[in-house]
């Protein structure tokens, strides 16, 4: 099969996101991925490993026995410089999020990277919020300055609407990866 046509012609919006249960770690013999570290993460147990720890939780995308692509969510704490809600009278530099850990999906399902991320953020939004104050959802989102040109994750994020915790940093940033963040409150007063 042409490696461009696995994925052909499918709404992965219309996909189940899946929690990942131990059946389904076989899945994922043929997942590639731009980056090849993010198959490894998944072949190696890494994923497995930090999910049984209660590290991180993962769901998972698929079309019958083919992974399309993963996510991790886990607990965080966003700190910035300026007071993000000052203006609806909370003056704290830190707040209570959701991070995406771990993102990755196969080279040939393009839009499901962005389907898993509004997946995420609907989930956090319906499930984690009434239950307790959780106001972003974060991300580290990777910088390798040592491709060229240099695999910058951000942009990919922008587009979904996420901000920069330091919009002015410098690039290559001194982390190989540049923090960002989504205000949930829009999605939760719908
Ligand atoms: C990043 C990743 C999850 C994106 O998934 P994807 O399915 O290829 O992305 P989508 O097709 O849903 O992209 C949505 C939009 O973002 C754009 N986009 C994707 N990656 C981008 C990048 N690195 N920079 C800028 N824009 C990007 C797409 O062109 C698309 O734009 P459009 O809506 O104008 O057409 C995927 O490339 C991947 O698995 N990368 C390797 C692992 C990784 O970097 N994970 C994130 C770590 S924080």
């Amino acid at each position: 099969m042409p490696s461009q046509s696995k994925f052909e012609g499918i709404d992965f919006s219309q996909l189940p996101v899946e929690p990942l249960t131990p059946e389904l770690l076989s899945l994922g013999q043929g997942f590639r991925c731009v980056r090849g570290e993010f198959v490894t993460y998944w072949k190696q147990g890494r994923i497995q490993r930090e999910s049984d720890a209660n590290v991180c939780n993962c769901w998972i995308l698929r079309v019958d026995d083919a992974l399309v692509g993963y996510i991790t969510l886990l607990a965080d704490k966003l700190q910035v410089e300026n007071p993000l809600l000052a203006a609806e009278g909370v003056k704290y530099q830190t707040f209570p999020a959701i991070k995406i850990g771990l993102l990755a999906v196969d080279r040939r399902a393009k839009g499901a990277g962005k389907y898993l991320v509004e997946w995420a953020i609907d989930y956090v939004a319906a499930a984690l919020v009434p239950m307790v104050g959780v106001r972003f959802v974060t991300v580290d989102a990777l910088y390798d300055r040592d491709t060229d040109p240099a695999y910058d994750a951000s942009g990919f994020y922008t587009k979904l609407g996420f901000e920069f915790v330091d919009p002015n940093e410098s690039l290559p940033p001194e982390t190989p990866y540049r923090t960002m963040y989504y205000d949930l409150k829009p999605v939760i007063e719908l």
